[in-house]
């Protein structure tokens, strides 16, 4: 077990959370959108955001995998699990759990739209803009994080602790 301090507690997440389904319900209004899990990451905060929304969700999953050197930015993104459902003329909500460099987001986005959506819109928990390198804009924001490195509400430290119902940071890594 690492030292940890809690930075959102589930209290403060659920009631996040709630925010976030409202202000989306409000922009899709009686439409019929395709939510988009980034897995592993975003699990906990996409079970949590399309059961407190109103509108009219299919569900699917996508799970990417980065290659490279993230210190020389040299990094590429892969799809190792690709959605299921065709995403022709659909209006795609992208759910993540975290967008740091955007580099993911970027791929993702430019990924959706190749394969004909009507709209993207992304939604990620936590946005920590202090090491973005890709303009990628996150259109339902739960939290900022200025800097360091989370855990738990499906964050992981090398697989560990994504069952944590807070958020916590890691003092020691
Ligand atoms: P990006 O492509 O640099 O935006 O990376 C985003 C991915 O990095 C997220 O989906 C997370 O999997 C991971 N990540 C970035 N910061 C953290 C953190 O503080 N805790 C856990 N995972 C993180
Ligand atoms: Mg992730």
């Amino acid at each position: 077990m690492h030292d940890m301090k809690e930075v959102f507690s589930a209290t403060v997440i659920r009631r996040r959370v709630e925010e976030l389904a409202a202000q989306i319900d409000e922009v899709y209004r009686g439409e019929t959108i395709v939510a988009v899990c980034v897995l592993k990451g975003a699990f906990p905060f996409f079970s949590d955001l399309v059961r407190a929304m109103k509108t009219d969700v299919l569900i699917d999953f996508v799970r990417l995998a980065s290659y490279g050197d993230r210190a020389s930015s040299s990094e590429h993104v892969q799809i190792t699990k690709d959605v299921e459902i065709s995403l022709e003329g659909r209006h795609v909500l992208i759910v993540e759990d975290i967008v740091d460099t955007g580099r993911s987001m970027d791929f993702l986005m430019r990924y959706f739209s190749s394969r004909g959506a009507k709209s993207i819109h992304l939604a990620a928990l936590i946005d920590k803009k202090e090491r973005r390198e890709f303009s990628v804009h996150s259109d339902f924001a739960g939290f900022d994080l200025p800097s360091g490195f989370i855990v738990g509400y499906g964050l992981d430290y090398a697989e560990r602790y994504r069952t944590l119902p807070a958020i916590y940071e890691l003092l020691d890594c």
